[in-house]
Formats: C-alpha cells, sequence, structure tokens
C-alpha cells in the first residue's frame, strides 16, 4: 500500500534571471513532476521503480520545455539505474541552446526507504561550458561558501582544509560542521575530523543536497569533504556557482578497473578541477525539488 502523497515541499530556484521566464517555469515543472511522480513509491523498497517514475516524468516535462537542450551530464551509468542518456536531446528546439545535468532522483535509495535528503534535481548552462567526466563515475568534491575561496585546497588534508575554513570563517574548530557522505571510504576523514572537534554530519546517500547547504551561508553546513558520484560533482558545481559559493574536485575512481578505465580515457587522476572548470559560464540555472 503506498504511502498517502504529502505536498511537495518548495523548490529552490537559482540563476533564474539568466533564462526566459517560461523555460524556467517548464524547468520548475520538471522537477516537480519527477518528485511527484515518485511519491507513490516511496517507502516502497524499490529502488528502481521509484528512480524510473522520476526519470519518466522528468523526460517527458523537459521535452516541452522551450530550449535545445543537450543531457551533458545524464546520471545511472555507475549503477545502471534507469537514467537520461548523455547526448540525450530535450526539448522543443526553440529557445536558448544549453547543456543539461539531471538527476531525476538523488537519493534513490533514501526516496525508496522513506528516509530525507532525496531530491530531483536539474541544472542548466550554455552548450559547451559543463565538463563532461565520461565513464569516471567518482570524484573527490571540496564544496564550502564564498569564504573559502583561495583558502581551501581539495588536496591538502582534512585537518587543513578544516583549520583553514574555521579561521576564514571566524569560529571555533569544534562549531565548524562538515557535511560527509557515510561510506567506508571515509571513515578516516571523519576520525581526522572529529579528533579536531569538527561536527560532522553524515549523509547516507545524496551528496546533492548537502553540497547545497554547504554554498548556501548559514545553511547549518560549512564544508562538504569527500568523494560521490561525478555527475552529482558537476549539478552540484552548477548549484555552487551560481550560489557564489568554492568548489574543487579531482576524478576519483573507486576500483582499479575504473582507474585503468580513466587513465585510458586520457584523464589525469591528480589534475584539481576549479568551479570554473567543472562549468564554464555563470549563465547557471540550477531547480531543486524536495521528495522526501
Ligand atoms: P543515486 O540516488 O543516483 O543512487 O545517488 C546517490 C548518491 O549518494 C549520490 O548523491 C552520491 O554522489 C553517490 O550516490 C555516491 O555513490 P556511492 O553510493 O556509490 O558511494
Amino acid at each position: 500500500m503506498p504511502l498517502p502523497t504529502p505536498p511537495l515541499a518548495p523548490t529552490t530556484v537559482v540563476g533564474a534571471h539568466n533564462y526566459p521566464d517560461d523555460l524556467v517555469a517548464a524547468i520548475v515543472r520538471a522537477t516537480e513532476a519527477a518528485a511527484s511522480a515518485c511519491l507513490p513509491l516511496v517507502g516502497s523498497g524499490d529502488k528502481n521503480g521509484v528512480d524510473e517514475l522520476a526519470v519518466a516524468a522528468m523526460r517527458d516535462a523537459l521535452g516541452r520545455a522551450p530550449f535545445d537542450g543537450t543531457v551533458v551530464i545524464g546520471e545511472g551509468e555507475k549503477d545502471e539505474a534507469p537514467m537520461l542518456a548523455n547526448g540525450e536531446r530535450l526539448g522543443t528546439g526553440a529557445g536558448p541552446v544549453c547543456d543539461v545535468a539531471v538527476d531525476p532522483l538523488d537519493g534513490t535509495r533514501l526516496a525508496a526507504e522513506n528516509l530525507p535528503g532525496a531530491v530531483a534535481v536539474i541544472a542548466l548552462a550554455p552548450r559547451g561550458s559543463m565538463f563532461d567526466p565520461r565513464d569516471v563515475f567518482y570524484m573527490q568534491k571540496l564544496i564550502a561558501g564564498a569564504a573559502a575561496v583561495g583558502v581551501l585546497d581539495v588536496l591538502a588534508s582534512a585537518t587543513q582544509n578544516a583549520t583553514r575554513l574555521a579561521d576564514a570563517l571566524g569560529k571555533p574548530i569544534d562549531d565548524l560542521v562538515v557535511g560527509v557522505l557515510d561510506k567506508p571510504r571515509h571513515a578516516s576523514v571523519v576520525a581526522e575530523l572529529r579528533g579536531l572537534g569538527v561536527r560532522v554530519h553524515l549523509v547516507g546517500e545524496g551528496d546533492v543536497s548537502i553540497a547545497i547547504a554547504a554554498a548556501t551561508p548559514g545553511s547549518g553546513i560549512d564544508a562538504v569533504m569527500g568523494t560521490g558520484g561525478t555527475p552529482e560533482g558537476i549539478i552540484a558545481a552548477c548549484a555552487v556557482r551560481s550560489l557564489g559559493g568554492f568548489m574543487q574536485g579531482r576524478l576519483d575512481p573507486q576500483s582499479e578497473s575504473q582507474r585503468a578505465a580513466a587513465i585510458a580515457a586520457g584523464h589525469d587522476l591528480h589534475r584539481v578541477f576549479t568551479l570554473d572548470e567543472l562549468v564554464g559560464s555563470d549563465r547557471v540555472l540550477f531547480v531543486s525539488t524536495p521528495v522526501t
């Protein structure tokens, strides 16, 4: 028996001034359509089922949006979940020519288990401006608000970055809150941060939500550290860019085969990507509707 469907929480729109009103409204309709479509399966335990509902609704709504969009950041490849495919053309063909980053349901398991933090998100930027990570599924991310610009470095240790950020924000280290995905790969970062007195905000899934929070002053999360999905990294970069925050990323394959594939594809795994390299334009629109 599906849960009763509550009204959707409000949609966040950043960068609306960058695109025509009718396109912004259509993108909002698309995240809201995805979020409402999957509500009947929230809490059902059916990860793929809930994701499929969100994908189908978002694809249908984006097909009617007044723009010429190409999906650069689809989602689902790393776990073979349903997805809007990279290269897929979206929209009516009339209007702005855009790169599109979509995650119809970020935090699929959260939605399937009715835990908080799942969102439906779309980002637009001018055609050719989003970094296309192709086949490298994981990225190390360091995200914070504007105070971190010129202060943090994804190659520095968690201790160095937490200390520098607390100084830049003018707060005691034990008031600093850092969001981290709760994964075994982050055990040492979490231990290091807790050893300093930093408060760690752990989430089981869904690092787009904590990325937005980290770039939003006063949200209660000062930074995000650790490795998550690369597509979610580019989506986060669009949000962070439109919020005026700080972000760096480094491709971070999680197995020997992923590593070999990334190197064979010509990626430099030591390269630090700045926010401007992750999304090379200020003309970004970011829209997110909470699902749970
Ligand atoms: P999905 O909802 O698409 O499964 O992504 C959830 C997520 O937690 C992302 O927010 C995050 O970037 C990524 O998965 C981390 O991947 P993994 O769970 O494999 O470490």
